[in-house]
């Protein structure tokens, strides 16, 4: 659909293509189409995913890759008439950690909401750990924003109520911290459905990681920087600084010009935590700033709770707005 159509400019022959490669082609197109129409009537099936104990490389049938972050790669797998995405983390060799790490991933059995990425499931290959999670065919919000610009405002309110009932149903039925929350790890389907993956579901994989870790810091809060201890009120400072970027397209903290960014990670963190906090310019409605204010609190006692932001009149009006999200989701369908 975004595929630009190249001009014939030079008025070239085109050369006819053999009848093997023809037929070639015709039954890879029709192959793929089967896969589409499964893909699709599974995306839009009420089934809600559910753990299966026995899952390994051997049942899953690879369909194509989805992408690569810092700590590993997700591909497109399915499982009879399950699809599912696959990610493989690397975790290092060491047996016990691993089986830890397994062990830790059963909390996602009862992991039940419609804010929060669905699991079918764990289990260990030889490049690390794979975990089997609900495929979101729109993919994640960083490429959308990359797609189609600023959030609309509408849109953007019913993004945010999601977000924040995927917190809180970490926090009070999982007891979990998110620790990674950003646009890559917010992750929507054609269904109209907004979902949070990717988050610290097991200590001893949060430790690996860690150990390797090269990722992204712009989410990372003023006490998390310095070393403090990693708390909810983490979660909601990154909650701001992504609301801020979808709502701009930009990471706070790069200036006003591309040219302008910090020049590297240790400029950036002494910003974070030494110049006053990011806030939307005066052209972004007045409940909206409010909101994405009180996530930006450098000190964590003064920034909002989950709770306090559930009854703020961004929350509240986002919350009874009725936003035709499956249409806008649909534009984004990879
Ligand atoms: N459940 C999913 N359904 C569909 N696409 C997904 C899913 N999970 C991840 N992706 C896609 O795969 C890409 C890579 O994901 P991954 O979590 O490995 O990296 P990331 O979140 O971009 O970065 P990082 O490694 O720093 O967390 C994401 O950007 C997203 O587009
Ligand atoms: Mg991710």
């Amino acid at each position: 659909m975004f595929r630009r159509k190249n001009k014939n400019v030079k008025n070239l022959v085109l050369q006819p293509v053999s009848v093997t490669g023809y037929n070639n082609n015709l039954l890879q197109q029709q192959f793929d189409n089967k896969v589409e129409d499964s893909l699709e009537r599974y995306i839009h099936s009420t089934v809600h995913p559910s753990w299966i104990h026995d899952l390994d490389n051997m049942k899953l049938e690879t369909v194509r890759p989805i992408g690569q972050g810092n700590g590993g790669s997700v591909t497109l797998v399915r499982y009879n008439q399950i699809y599912m995405a696959k990610k493989t983390v690397f975790v290092g060799s060491n047996v016990k950690v691993q089986k830890q790490i397994l062990r830790e991933m059963d909390v996602l059995h009862h992991c039940k909401s419609p804010f929060i990425v669905g699991f079918y499931g764990a289990f260990l290959d030889t490049n690390g750990i794979c975990l089997c999670m609900e495929y979101m065919d729109c993919g994640s919000l960083d490429r959308i924003l990359y797609m189609g610009g600023p959030l609309p405002c509408d849109v953007l309110g019913t993004i945010v109520v999601a977000m924040v009932k995927g917190l809180q149903y970490l926090y009070n039925v999982l007891h979990i911290i998110h620790r990674d929350l950003k646009p890559a790890n917010v992750v929507v389907n054609s269904a109209g459905l907004i979902k949070l993956c990717d988050f610290g579901v097991s200590g001893e994989l949060i430790n690996s990681m860690a150990e390797t870790f090269v990722g992204t810091s712009t989410y990372m809060s003023p006490e998390r920087i310095c070393g403090e201890n990693y708390t909810i009120k983490s979660d909601i400072w990154s909650l701001g600084i992504t609301i801020y970027e979808l709502a701009t397209q930009k990471l706070p903290y790069a200036g006003t010009d591309a040219e302008e960014e910090p020049a590297g990670i240790l400029d950036l963190l002494q910003l974070i935590v030494h110049e006053d906090p990011p806030r939307l310019p005066d052209t972004y409605p007045e409940s909206l700033r409010l909101f994405v204010e009180a996530c930006l609190q450098k000190d964590p006692a003064i920034r909002a709770t989950p709770q306090q932001l559930c009854t703020m009149p961004y929350f509240q009006t986002a919350l009874t707005t009725n936003v035709d999200i499956r249409s806008w989701a649909l534009q984004y369908k990879i």
